[in-house]
């Protein structure tokens, strides 16, 4: 599926998994979140159109909806790349090197946090505390969590993600 895939809204599937979802509360907009993973699930982001029929099937308001959104920030409403490389921004990887790493990912990648490669192959973000402190800096790629990342370890850490 393309990066910049189309802003074509929900599938019949997505509706029929949201409309699951929902019948499982009480109050449907209670399932917000996870129906906000399971469309980004199928098409990897959240376009505009995507998040205003999700919150219409939840009885919420498209603000409403993309206040959930965008405060999640494992919600992505743009495009994102065939993988995602969460750079933990947190104090015990700032205090082992995160600086250089995120420089090295950044000269590697040619993009900064935030930016997709022009390939479409990798997107940068930042993200608070992976929880793996002991073997700072870490980072996320996809599932994948990955410690005492030295910059010399970065083009072979990468290449295993085409
Ligand atoms: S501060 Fe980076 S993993 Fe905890």
């Amino acid at each position: 599926m393309s990066t910049a895939e189309l802003d074509t809204g929900l599938t019949s599937d997505d509706v029929s998994a949201i409309e699951a979802l929902a019948r499982q509360y009480e109050h449907k907009r209670a399932a917000c979140i996870e129906a906000l993973m399971a469309v980004q699930r199928r098409h990897r982001w959240i376009s505009d159109q995507r998040l205003r029929e999700i919150a219409a099937l939840l009885d919420m308001s498209p603000d409403e909806l993309d206040g959930v959104a965008t405060f999640y920030n494992l919600v992505y409403r743009r495009p994102v790349g065939r993988h995602i490389i969460q750079l933990c921004d947190s104090v015990s990887c700032w205090l082992t090197g995160h600086d250089g790493l995120r420089a090295a990912i950044e000269q590697r990648l040619g993009i900064r946090p935030g930016e997709t490669t022009a390939d479409g192959r990798f997107t940068l973000l930042p993200i608070v505390c992976l929880g793996h402190c002991d073997h700072a800096p870490a980072l996320l790629i996809d599932e994948a969590l990955h410690g005492e990342v030295e910059p010399d370890k970065l083009d072979a850490l990468l290449a295993a993600y085409r």
